[in-house]
């Protein structure tokens, strides 16, 4: 069994380039699931209830998200709506939305996705991702074998330290939130799939799917600035899983690399 990793979406660009790849990449790559995260989907910053149905009517069935999922201030109502939308499992319980999920696979049994948070140079304050991982785990009780672990955090050290954490207990653990792929995927010896960054589906000609001559003049000046989105001259990145289903053990993990020109 196959199962469809894609990086942050950003934007109106990368969105459109998922909608028309990922049901593309489906197919061909023979994968019966799709996790993508969706944190960057809405102009760059958070999500709505608008892009959050386009993703699920073109092939994504589960959305991860991160420090950015409330960016967007009508989406703290809006989440409550949407069970295939995950924010951090380690932020406050006060918080709406959930953090893990038990979904039906199309074509039999059952996958669990956990979205969790890093706490090393990434800006909220959250509990601790291994905690709440470990907690949920045994909260699951084994209801299914098939468990994948979107790790949103900034330190490779951190995300490293979480897949070897779950060695043997999960799927897969990938990370998000940087916009740029790593190439260490692999399984580990437990059985764990790992990929320290998917990526994003964002600009090429970009700084992490910003303009890049304003993100160079803030970081020369020291000024804040806005930065534009680039709609244009989108890369997808992602990763396939495969796995056993019987016992949730993966077999194999690579990367997943695509273009698409938005006109
Ligand atoms: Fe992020
Ligand atoms: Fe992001």
């Amino acid at each position: 069994m196959k199962i469809l990793l894609v990086g942050d979406i950003v934007g109106k660009g990368g969105r459109r380039a998922a909608c028309k790849l990922i049901p593309r990449l489906r197919t061909e790559l023979g994968c019966c699931y799709c996790i993508a995260n969706g944190e960057n989907v809405a102009g760059g910053a958070g999500l709505t209830a608008k892009c959050v149905e386009e993703l699920k009517s073109n092939g994504v069935d589960t959305i991860t998200t991160g420090d950015h999922i409330w960016d967007q201030k009508d989406f703290v109502n809006d989440v409550k709506r949407y069970p295939y939308v995950l924010r951090p499992a380690n932020f406050s319980l006060q918080q709406p939305g959930r953090g893990y999920g038990i979904y039906n696979i199309p074509i039999g049994g059952t996958i669990c996705v956990i979205n969790v948070i890093g706490r090393v140079f990434i800006g909220r304050s959250s509990d601790n991702p291994f905690d709440a991982v470990d907690r949920i785990l045994d909260e699951m009780n084994h209801r299914t074998k098939i468990i994948f672990v979107d790790f949103h955090g900034e330190a490779t050290s951190e995300k490293i330290a979480m897949g070897r954490h779950l060695d043997g207990r999960v799927t897969a653990v990938f990370g998000t939130h940087t916009h740029v792929p790593t190439a260490d995927s692999r399984v580990f010896p437990g059985g764990t799939a790992f990929q320290c960054d998917l990526g994003m589906v964002g600009s090429r000609q970009s700084i992490i799917g910003r303009d890049i001559n304003s993100v160079v003049a803030s970081f020369k000046t020291g000024m804040p600035a806005r930065f534009k989105v680039i709609d244009k001259d989108i890369e997808l990145n992602g990763a396939v899983v495969e796995f056993d289903p019987t016992t949730g053990r993966a077999k194999h993990i690579e990367r997943v690399y695509q273009t698409y020109d938005v006109a």
